[in-house]
């Protein structure tokens, strides 16, 4: 049974060293008890396994072994001397005695020298509770230090806080090499090393500082560090936590559990979780430290009207409010019609708050006008992998990788925006795999310490589906088709049309690098390699979806995957990486204006009598608009109502004019949110939203893996999400009545084939499970396709190179494309409002230098980027990551605007923005843009009325 809320401070055992995984067990004798473990496991494992406990100080089970500190000596019958049990395998047969006088007295000696240089403050230090050196020394009975603490010490040696979440204080520090260990092994930055030798050891985080080094903040020295040496500030400030609630992180779709650490109801600190399926234990700056905007000044905790968009905000009752909110769309849908009016829901939500606004849309509301943020980013994976796949969702587990030899990096950067699965990949491609990145820009992965890519196929945005092609005709011209899997899994026309499509000679690599800008040789160097390299695995992420050719370029890499046979097993498939902690979820609760949950078409007559007859009300069969739909009618007058939840359009969309034009032209625009973002500027009510820690809940990850979100602390507006959709519903004539999130799961599970075996107890049991979860698969599914295609046989699919109309040309002659950086998440609303703005203050634009030059660009310099759709300014960085004719930006800033440039142009199939590919203008200015200067006027007035006059400050 896994840890529930009630739990208490939960304490993970610690084993010492990892457990192997082998089926193959081996016994020995420890302390008299004979003991069988998996061959591998050290002798101190396979004692703490039978529950006996050596003391240690270097090892713990996160990392390998290393044999310093000399605490954990046994004695082993037939060997001489008192060898380390962390270091020593258990072998068959093996006699160990780890508890006798001579140990006793050897395992005193080596404590006495360590505490002899550690400051006696345990009563006072922060660790106090929560240090092994503290356990240790009591578990050894050391009584007494022989050697005075008044000779040479490190008490004097200055403390490093420059990181803004945790301490280092050198003078508690043994020198044990966890952090160390933990920073190469666990999150491969290699950011620590230990300097001097003997009495001068020291760990050192690059030439000077914390802050200043390579050091990602990710935690995991701190998580490792055996004394208060690295703390969390937070702990300093606050003491120790007294209980701890499992739950999820609510940042990106690797989907992370975390102990939440309370102190009373005060978070003090969110622990990676070992026990968390996706993230064993690791963990990334965001979700270990970046959850301080929960309870920010900026939070709106009241419920808020206002008659007109130019009228300041009046605080109101929850009651209010919702009646205020569900006159209007009925006034509206009177006037304008049933069609004009519709909601958009929010990948930061659970999949129970994402599920019943799409039930309010299409059972208070009477048509299918709902649509989410994943209409801006996963779309075309949906459309791409159902295709050709039959389902909209990635292949493998996280897990799988471990097992890959080759993997492809395309339109992804892992370790900026999804951490700590880059991590798991960078330990496998340390063992040996081989790393192909597709990318425009020079990603970390190209060249990080002791990781160097095969190939980086630097090609010109916008030509994905070209590249792809031209893999694809390596693979059938060269004859490295896998023939068997093709025969078994596939349908053979489809494979047959494909393979005479991508054997045209327009197709070849040496044809394509004129649109590609690779290398010929380099494309059919790295084809061979995915084709013949061993398991080979493909992940991608929004420089594949975010083009006009999105579906196209993920049913290319569907394609490739089939024809070389890397689907249906462990080490290979087609992963998508997604954006968001809930993306996946927030499709697959049917919130498209064609889908109902489980990516069932609206049109389906059996689907749609199975959702009237549980919900007591006919459904609309027509397909309604999708999010540009919706600002298109908007600006034409026909949409006016929208309910958007947990999303800022107004920053995060495309072509921020036509956006901000579309809301400002609706009657009733009610924003439910954490802050007053951008898209509230053009709200008329105003619901406060609830942060994750107030959420009770499911997120699902990129995996497929459906996660407890479990609520930490109460709403601060008063009400959950949920409660709040409930209530607009039951004010529009439509009561839905719940008394808890797990009746909204039992609902999904009975309307959703896949979610059928899904449900609260089980994932309490279970800790988290990946759909298909039903009678077929009670525990879920963690690989897909094994035997079998969910749609039968694998369909190759055509994918013909189209150039995107977003061309170079006079006016415009750079292409513009964008991305995420680790420290901040996409509209940066949470992460602006966290001490993160230490490593990212301000969005900036990359540009080579040789286009810098051209345009007498100095570093810093104020430069101006403009595209036909608009303007803005923002400081240079030069850099070569970015190749000539490309630049790349962030855009995390609302101030900065960074989609007021980007266009209208979008994926054929799905409608997903172009984000990546914009053509622009780069040159020196002095000044804003018009649009910003207007922006950020906008912006201190909402701060006026907002945070000074209407928050409760926490
Ligand atoms: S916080 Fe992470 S990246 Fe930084 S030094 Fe520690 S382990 Fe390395
Ligand atoms: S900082 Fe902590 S983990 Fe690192 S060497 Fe010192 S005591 Fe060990
Ligand atoms: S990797 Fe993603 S889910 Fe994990 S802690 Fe970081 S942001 Fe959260
Ligand atoms: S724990 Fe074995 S030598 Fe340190």
């Amino acid at each position: 049974m896994r840890p529930t809320p009630a739990a208490g401070l939960i304490r993970e055992i610690d084993f010492g060293t990892p457990i192997p995984a082998s089926e193959t067990l081996v016994s020995l004798t420890i302390d008299g008890v004979e003991v069988s473990v998996p061959e591998g496991t050290s002798v101190m494992a396979a004692a703490m396994m039978s529950g006996t406990t050596i003391p240690k100080l270097c090892a713990t089970d996160s990392l390998e072994p290393f044999g310093s500190c000399r605490l954990c000596l046994v004695e082993i019958e037939g060997r001489k001397g008192t060898p380390a049990s962390c270091t020593t395998p258990a072998e068959p047969g093996m006699v160990v005695r780890t508890q006798t006088d001579r140990l006793a007295k050897l395992r005193r000696g080596v404590m006495e020298l360590y505490i002899s240089d550690h400051p006696l403050d345990c009563l006072t230090c922060a660790a106090n509770g929560d240090c092994e050196l503290q356990d240790m020394a009591g578990a050894v009975g050391l009584r007494e230090v022989r050697y005075g603490y008044a000779g040479d010490n490190h008490f004097g040696d200055a403390k490093d806080e420059t990181n803004p979440y945790f301490s280092y204080d050198p003078a508690k520090c043994i020198v044990c090499n966890r952090c160390v260990r933990a920073c190469e092994e666990t999150q491969g930055t290699f950011a620590l090393t230990i300097s001097g030798r003997g009495f001068d050891s020291r760990v050192a985080a690059g030439p000077t500082d914390f802050l200043s080094s390579e050091c990602v903040s990710c935690g995991a020295c701190v998580q490792a560090c055996p004394t208060a040496t690295l703390i969390e500030k937070s702990v300093i400030a606050h003491g120790q936590p007294d209980r701890s609630i499992v739950t999820t992180c609510a940042y990106c779709g690797v989907g992370c559990s975390f102990k939440a650490e309370m102190q009373g109801d005060r978070l003090v600190r969110m622990v990676p979780y070992k026990d968390g399926a996706a993230n064993e234990g690791h963990s990334c700056v965001k979700g270990r430290f970046a959850w301080g905007y929960a309870t920010h000044r900026d939070r709106i905790t009241k419920p808020m009207v206002r008659a007109k968009i130019t009228d300041p905000w009046r605080e109101v009752s929850w009651d209010e409010a919702i009646q205020r909110a569900a006159s209007e769309f009925k006034r509206i849908q009177a006037a304008y019609g049933r069609e004009s009016v519709g909601a958009i829901t929010s990948s930061r939500c659970t999949n129970e708050e994402v599920f019943l606004v799409q039930k309010l849309v299409r059972a208070a509301f009477g048509n299918n006008n709902v649509d989410t943020c994943a209409r801006v980013c996963h779309s075309p994976t949906g459309y791409g992998l159902s295709q050709t796949f039959g389902t909209s969702a990635g292949t493998q587990d996280f897990k799988s990788v471990d097992k890959s030899d080759v993997v492809v990096v395309i339109g992804a950067n892992p370790t900026d925006a999804h951490p700590v699965f880059a991590s798991r990949l960078k330990k496998r491609l340390r063992a040996g795999a081989k790393l192909i990145v597709a990318d425009p820009r020079r990603i970390e992965l190209v060249k990080a310490p002791h990781i160097q890519a095969a190939h980086h196929l630097q090609l010109r945005p916008g030509a994905n589906v070209a590249l792809l092609n031209a893999l694809a005709h390596v693979i059938v011209a060269e004859g490295l088709v896998n023939e068997a899997f093709v025969r078994d899994r596939c349908d053979p026309a489809d494979f047959d049309a494909w393979a005479r499509f991508v054997a045209q000679d327009d197709n070849s690599p040496e044809a394509t690098e004129k649109h590609t800008g690779v290398r010929a040789a380099d494309v059919r160097a790295a084809a061979r390699l995915y084709a013949t390299g061993g398991n080979g695995a493909i992940y991608y992420g929004l420089g594949v979806t975010e083009h006009s050719q999105g579906s196209t370029a993920v049913m290319a890499i569907a394609n490739l995957a089939m024809a070389t046979g890397n689907v249906g097993r462990e080490g290979v498939g087609v992963n998508p990486l997604r954006g968001q902690n809930n993306v996946q979820g927030s499709c697959d609760m049917g919130s498209f204006p064609h889908e109902f949950s489980g990516y069932r078409h609206v049109s389906d007559d059996a689907t749609r009598e199975t959702f009237e007859e549980l919900w007591g009300v006919s459904l609309d069969s027509e397909p309604g608009l999708r999010i540009p739909n919706m600002l298109d009618e908007a600006v034409d007058g026909a949409f006016k109502g929208l309910y958007v939840q947990g999303e800022d359009i107004a920053q995060s969309d495309p072509d921020t004019q036509h956006v901000t034009a579309g809301l400002a032209a609706m009657e009733c625009v009610v924003v439910q949110d954490l802050f007053l973002n951008e898209t509230a500027k053009y709200a008329h009510v105003f619901l406060p939203g609830a942060s994750f820690l107030e959420k009770d809940g499911t997120f699902t990850n990129a995996e497929r893996r459906i996660n407890r979100v479990r609520q930490v602390m109460q709403p601060l507006g008063g009400k959950a999400e949920w409660q709040a959709t409930c209530d607009l519903s039951a004010a529009l004539g439509y009561p839905m009545r719940y008394e808890r999130p797990g009746e909204i799961m039992d609902e999904i599970a009975r309307l959703t084939p896949g979610f059928k075996g899904v449900s609260y107890a089980r994932l309490d049991e279970m800790g988290s499970v990946q759909w298909p979860c039903n009678d077929a698969a009670p525990n879920g599914t963690p690989l897909m396709h094994i035997d079998r295609f969910v749609r039968g046989k694998g369909r190759f699919m055509l994918t013909e190179y189209v150039p995107t109309d977003e061309r170079v040309g006079p006016r415009f002659p750079l292409l513009l494309t964008t991305g995420r950086i680790l420290s901040q998440y996409n509209v940066g609303a949470q992460t602006r409002r966290t001490a993160n703005n230490a490593w990212h203050d301000e969005d900036v634009l990359e540009i080579h230098p040789f286009d810098a030059e051209n345009r007498g660009v100095r570093a810093g310099d104020l430069v101006s980027l403009a595209s036909r759709t608009g303007e803005i300014a923002l400081r240079a960085e030069i850099t070569d990551r970015v190749q000539p004719g490309v630049v790349y930006t962030t855009f995390h800033h609302a101030l900065t605007g960074a989609n007021v440039v980007t266009t209208e142009n979008s994926d054929w199939a799905t409608n997903c923005p172009e984000y990546k590919v914009t053509a622009v203008q780069v040159r020196r200015t002095n000044q804003h843009s018009a649009w910003q200067e207007r922006n950020a006027e906008e912006d201190v007035s909402l701060r006026r009325i907002g945070a000074s006059e209407l928050v409760v400050a926490k």
